[in-house]
């Protein structure tokens, strides 16, 4: 008889066994289940780990967690069958045989459970956790993915990537976060996969909805399952566990003029001084790779640079910043000093025999700075004084996935992964992460108490702490346009909420229509740079003719008018790890009709402003409006949410509306964020009978001073029902750089108002928050926009630290 071939069995599914023994752990348990080791344990009393390994140590990720395990009170109970764990928020049922998870609410409701099939299983050296699936379970997040918002029925794949040209569908793109939140009968919860192997996530693709899974190709399984009461708490809770973005520089809020690339200089003083002259207002200027000798790191091309740091002075005269790529492939040749300290100094990564990698890049022949280590990192923050010396406070961190041509790294390569020595493929998606903390650190080192701006293309979950991130060489049309925007909406829900995208598209050539459309959409977006590539058409707002400049110029002044807003947001996104962009899956998660066509694509900025983005391919949109009541953002007409809308886009049109009980503050137009304002704020109110707060915040913009509470901090509440506005008191030393407070009224009906108990009059003006376009020639077919926001009702007043207490019938 022929023999049958068989599969070893260490080859088939192998799913874990039943507890053998464990023991009770402050703050849960571990033990052995088959002859697996196992460990369960609260670091709040939402957040618990679990792992499980085949091995007897289990494995660390030293990167992403920053939280360490806090006091919970755990209530604990044993029977032959299970074992339960119940904190305030979660009860934890463990079953013994096989060891099955399910985590329920307080009230008893299931959040999430293993499968009971396969629960958690090794293939080899692989390792899956199977969940069941809930017939209408949403699932959110996961980072820099596409697709639609609602990530059922697809899978994804980790493994950072030069996604050149990407498009929807491809996967992976260039940085990892393994963290997702799902919907379950309408109870948000989260999971993070904290394993930085190429992982896998499905949510019940090409299997009918039998399971959901996450697993890793080697590695343990380490995830934190989170609790939350609504998606923002889940988000909330993340970044706790893997940290918060930085205050940035206020001037990285501003309007960035990016190409590959401007040189020489006189290239560059041409770009600012026609910021200047056109009065579109702009605060950074970006150096692509040809800024450098050859391409080499940490030098500047002497011929078309010959004075770095008096350009710098003279675009800082002029209110601008300028920001360097740096690449993280440093060039093999004896006698470039940067290679010559780092051969020195030991810190390039290798290959097991001891001999250094090297790959080609930008700059031809390359090793690569192992940042895993912190000798790298300390390394790299030293060299970085070349920059900081010339006066640059701003620093991009590109081809980090790491990208060399040919793609295909080595995985034998090693990396000293905080003194554990990995191999590139448990150090691959973490490596873009630790170049942007070792440039964020170095910066930070050098300037002297003054805030860094780092940008990064590679990352992985806890990035956010060190770096704002852009999504990479998108293409030049209107869905990825749309595709952008998504992307920084998940990534927003993934605990990064500092992200953009080139404006325009990097590869290709946007349409006049798309470039106005784009930048439109942008001026709501954390992160706003217009980029494109090398030997492309210009890509300046004015060089898509007069029309095009015109809606550019009227979007960044809007920008810029809504700095006091868009600041407040990132000092949120700082202090609780708020999304800046939130798709509606943040607050209305429950809506049915947030999943489906354009509403995928619409965020609000803050919890205040409802942005459409459409495209421009079609003159009519259907956009949705979730419950509530908005007022269109330019007009002031009052539309009722919970509905579907057509409406008619022009060029220079983007449907934007303010929630009834918005709170938004504002400023006059300025051309840089290092110009002085009227100090007049602009506190915008839309009527509603509800009940809103918002946290305004301020401070220098500029240096660390914050942390020692030289900031401005006012809370303020909106009750449309009693008929009241508290600003309270300030917190903080700070002296505010506005002396007055000019209230605005939307949609206000009453006529008797109270300030600190005297009545007091309001004025009634009408408003412009974008300036009519001119009518061009050939005349366009349909009259021009004319945008006007009738009879609001106004009243300035001085900007006090005091309470504020406005009062009206
Ligand atoms: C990469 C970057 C792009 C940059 C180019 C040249 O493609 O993603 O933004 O312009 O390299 O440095």
């Amino acid at each position: 008889m022929p023999l049958q071939p068989q599969i070893p069995m260490n080859l088939r599914n192998e799913s874990i066994g039943t507890i053998q023994h464990f023991s009770w752990q402050e703050n849960g348990l571990s033990g052995l289940a088959g002859n697996k080791q196992f460990s369960i344990k609260f670091y709040t009393s939402k957040i618990c780990r679990i792992q499980a390994s085949k091995h007897e140590a289990f494995d660390e990720n030293p990167f992403s967690v920053v939280l360490p395990p806090q006091k919970v009170s755990i209530d604990a109970k044993e029977t032959d069958q299970s074992l339960t764990l119940k904190t305030a928020n979660i009860q934890l049922e463990i079953k013994r045989s096989p060891l099955r998870l399910c985590f329920k609410n307080n009230h008893g409701q299931i959040l999430n459970e293993d499968d009971p099939a396969f629960g958690i299983s090794w293939l080899g050296h692989e390792v899956t956790n199977y969940k069941t699936l809930s017939p209408n379970e949403v699932f959110l997040g996961l980072g820099e993915k596409g697709g639609g918002l609602n990530r059922r029925g697809s899978s994804f794949v980790n493994w950072n990537s030069d996604a050149f040209a990407f498009g929807n569908d491809t996967d992976p793109l260039y940085l990892s976060a393994p963290f997702y939140i799902g919907i379950r009968e309408g109870q948000p919860y989260g999971i993070f996969f904290d394993n930085t192997h190429k992982t896998h996530f499905n949510f019940g693709a090409s299997n009918n909805n039998r399971f959901s899974y996450f697993g890793a190709e080697a590695g343990d399984l380490n995830y934190y399952f989170i609790q939350g009461d609504t998606v923002l708490e889940v988000i909330q809770e993340y970044a706790r566990l893997t940290g918060t973005s930085q205050l940035p520089p206020k001037w990285s809020l501003g309007f960035q003029q990016c190409r590959y690339s401007y040189y020489p200089d006189h290239e560059v003083y041409t770009v600012a001084d026609t910021f200047r002259k056109k009065r579109i207002p702009a605060d950074v200027i970006y150096l692509d790779i040809h800024y450098m000798e050859d391409y080499k790191a940490f030098t500047f091309d002497k011929n078309r640079f010959p004075d770095p740091k008096g350009l710098i002075e003279k675009l800082e005269a002029q209110g601008f910043k300028v920001v360097v790529i740096l690449d993280p492939g440093i060039a093999t040749q004896p006698g470039y000093g940067t290679y010559d300290r780092g051969v020195e100094k030991d810190i390039f990564v290798k290959y097991p025999d001891g001999s250094r990698f090297e790959a080609s890049v930008w700059p031809g022949n390359s090793h690569f700075t192992d940042f895993t280590a912190k000798e790298g990192r300390d390394w790299w923050a030293d060299e970085l004084k070349f920059y900081t010396d010339k006066g640059l406070e701003g620093f991009w961190n590109d081809m980090n996935e790491p990208a060399c041509w040919g793609q295909d790294i080595p995985n034998l390569i090693e990396f000293d992964y905080e003194g554990q020595t990995a191999s590139h493929k448990k150090a691959r998606n973490i490596y873009g992460f630790q170049m942007v903390r070792a440039t964020f650190e170095g910066a930070k080192k050098q300037l002297n108490n003054k805030r860094p701006f780092t940008l990064t293309r590679a990352g992985f979950a806890g990035v956010q702490r060190y770096s704002a991130v852009w999504t990479g060489d998108n293409v030049a049309g209107d869905e990825d346009m749309l595709l952008g925007v998504r992307l920084v909406n998940s990534l927003g829900m993934t605990g990064i909420p500092v992200s953009g995208y080139d404006v325009g598209g990097f590869v290709g050539e946007s349409a006049p229509a798309l470039f106005a459309r784009w930048l439109a959409v942008a001026t709501f977006a954390p992160f706003f740079r217009v980029h494109s590539m090398v030997n492309v058409r210009d890509s300046e707002p004015w060089a898509y003719g007069e029309e095009v400049e015109e809606i550019s110029r009227n979007y960044i002044n809007l920008r810029y008018q809504l700095m006091p807003y868009l600041y407040s947001l990132f000092f949120e996104a700082h202090h609780k790890g708020n999304p800046i962009n939130r798709s509606l899956a943040v607050d209305y998660y429950n809506d049915q009709n947030i999943y489906q066509g354009n509403a995928q694509n619409e965020f609000t900025l803050g919890q205040w402003l409802l942005v459409c983005p459409t495209t421009t391919t079609q003159e009519y949109a259907k956009i949705y409006l979730p419950q509530g009541k908005w007022y269109n953002f330019f007009t002031d007409e009052l539309h009722e949410g919970g509905c579907h809308m057509l409406v008619e886009t022009q060029m220079e049109d983007l449907p934007v509306f303010a929630k009834e009980g918005a709170i938004i503050p504002l400023q006059n137009v300025v051309q840089t964020t290092q110009e002085k304002t009227d100090g007049i704020l602009k506190l915008h109110l839309y009527f509603g009978e509800v009940e809103t707060h918002q946290t305004y915040y301020e401070d220098d913009g500029s240096t660390y001073n914050f942390e020692q509470g030289q900031y401005c901090k006012r809370e303020i509440y909106f009750n449309g029902k009693m008929g009241t506005l508290q600003v309270a008191k300030q917190e903080g030393s700070y002296t505010s750089e506005f002396h007055s407070l000019k209230i605005h009224l939307h949609g206000f009906e009453a006529n008797s108002f109270e300030i600190n108990g005297e009545s007091v009059t309001f004025h009634v003006e009408d408003l412009q928050l974008l300036a009519p376009i001119t009518e061009f020639d050939p005349l366009p077919q349909r009259p021009k926009r004319d945008y006007w926001s009738k009879g609001v009702k106004t009243l300035e007043i001085p900007f006090t630290q005091e309470e504020i207490n406005l009062n009206w019938k």
